[in-house]
C-alpha cells in the first residue's frame, strides 16, 4: 500500500527521513477557534498524533519524536497542567494494544521525576510493554528541555576526553539517529529548546496548520518537501 501511495505523490522510497520529529503546536489556538476549553485541543491533538503514528508506521519510517510537553509546560495554569497529564493516562491506556500490534515501540525522554507518579507509570508501563517490537520507535519527549539534556550529558561526561560522539552517548536520545526532517505546527517559527544538539543538519519544515489539523495528507506534504531538500551537510 505505502508504495503505490508513494508513486501517487512521486515520492522516492529510498529517500525517506529515518528520523521525523514534531513540534506539536496549536492545540489551544484550536480549541480557541471553536469556543472549547484548552484541553479539547489537547484531545484533539491525540487524534492528530494517532494519525502520524499510522502515516509513519505505514512509511517505514524508524524514529517518529513527538514534543508532547515541554520542561517550560509546567508553568501553564494548574488546570491545563492536570488535564494534559491525565489525558496523557487515559490515552497510554486504550492505545497500548494498537501501538503493539503496529510493532510500535515507545520511548521516552525528558525529565520524568517531576512528572506525577500516576502518568510516569502508565508511560514506564507502555514502554515497557512495547519495548520488544521492532518497527517504528515512538519518542515522546515528556518534560523535555534540549538545554537540561545538554548540560546532563556534560555533567556525565566529567570535563574528560571527549568528542562528539561520546558526549552524544550521554544524550536521552542517545542510539537514535538525528532527525532528517523537523516540523512545527501552527505557524511559528522557532525551536523552543527541542533537540538542539541532535538538530544541528535536519532540514526545518513550518506550517500554519493547527496540530489538531495535521492529517496523514499534512505528513506527506511535508515529506514532499523534504524530498524537494538538498542536504549538504555544511559541503557542497
Ligand atoms: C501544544 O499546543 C501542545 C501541547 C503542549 C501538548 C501536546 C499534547 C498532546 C497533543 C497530547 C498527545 C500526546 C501523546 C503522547 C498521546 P499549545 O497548547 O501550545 O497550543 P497554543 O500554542 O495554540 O496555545
Amino acid at each position: 500500500m505505502a508504495r503505490g501511495l508513494l508513486a501517487r505523490l512521486s515520492l522516492d522510497p529510498a529517500d525517506l527521513p529515518r528520523h521525523v520529529a514534531i513540534i506539536m503546536d496549536g492545540n489551544g489556538r484550536w480549541a480557541k477557534k471553536q469556543g472549547k476549553p484548552r484541553i479539547s485541543g489537547h484531545k484533539a491533538g491525540v487524534v492528530a498524533v494517532r494519525e502520524a503514528i499510522g502515516t509513519s508506521v505505514e512509511l517505514g519510517i524508524d524514529y517518529l519524536t513527538i514534543y508532547s510537553f515541554s520542561s517550560e509546560n509546567w508553568s501553564r495554569p494548574k488546570d491545563e497542567v492536570r488535564g494534559i497529564m491525565s489525558l496523557f493516562v487515559e490515552v497510554l491506556a486504550k492505545e497500548v494494544r494498537e501501538l503493539n500490534e503496529q510493532n510500535v515501540r515507545v520511548r521516552i525522554i525528558g525529565d520524568l521525576s517531576s512528572v506525577p507518579a500516576r502518568t510516569r507509570r502508565a508511560f514506564e508501563d507502555c514502554c515497557a510493554s512495547t519495548s520488544a517490537n521492532t518497527g517504528l520507535t515512538l519518542v515522546v519527549a515528556l518534560s523535555y528541555g534540549a538545554r537540561a539534556d545538554i548540560i546532563a550529558a556534560a555533567r556525565r561526561c566529567g570535563g574528560g576526553e571527549v568528542d562528539q560522539d561520546a558526549f552524544a552517548r550521554e544524550l536521552s536520545t542517545a542510539g537514535m539517529p538525528d532527525p532528517d526532517l523537523l516540523i512545527r505546527t501552527s505557524g511559528e517559527k522557532r525551536l523552543s529548546n527541542f533537540l538542539l544538539w541532535e538538530a544541528a543538519y535536519a532540514e526545518l519544515y513550518f506550517t500554519d496548520v493547527l496540530w489538531p489539523d495535521f492529517t496523514r495528507e499534512s505528513l506527506l506534504e511535508a515529506l514532499v518537501d523534504y524530498q524537494g531538500r538538498s542536504r549538504r551537510y555544511g559541503g557542497v
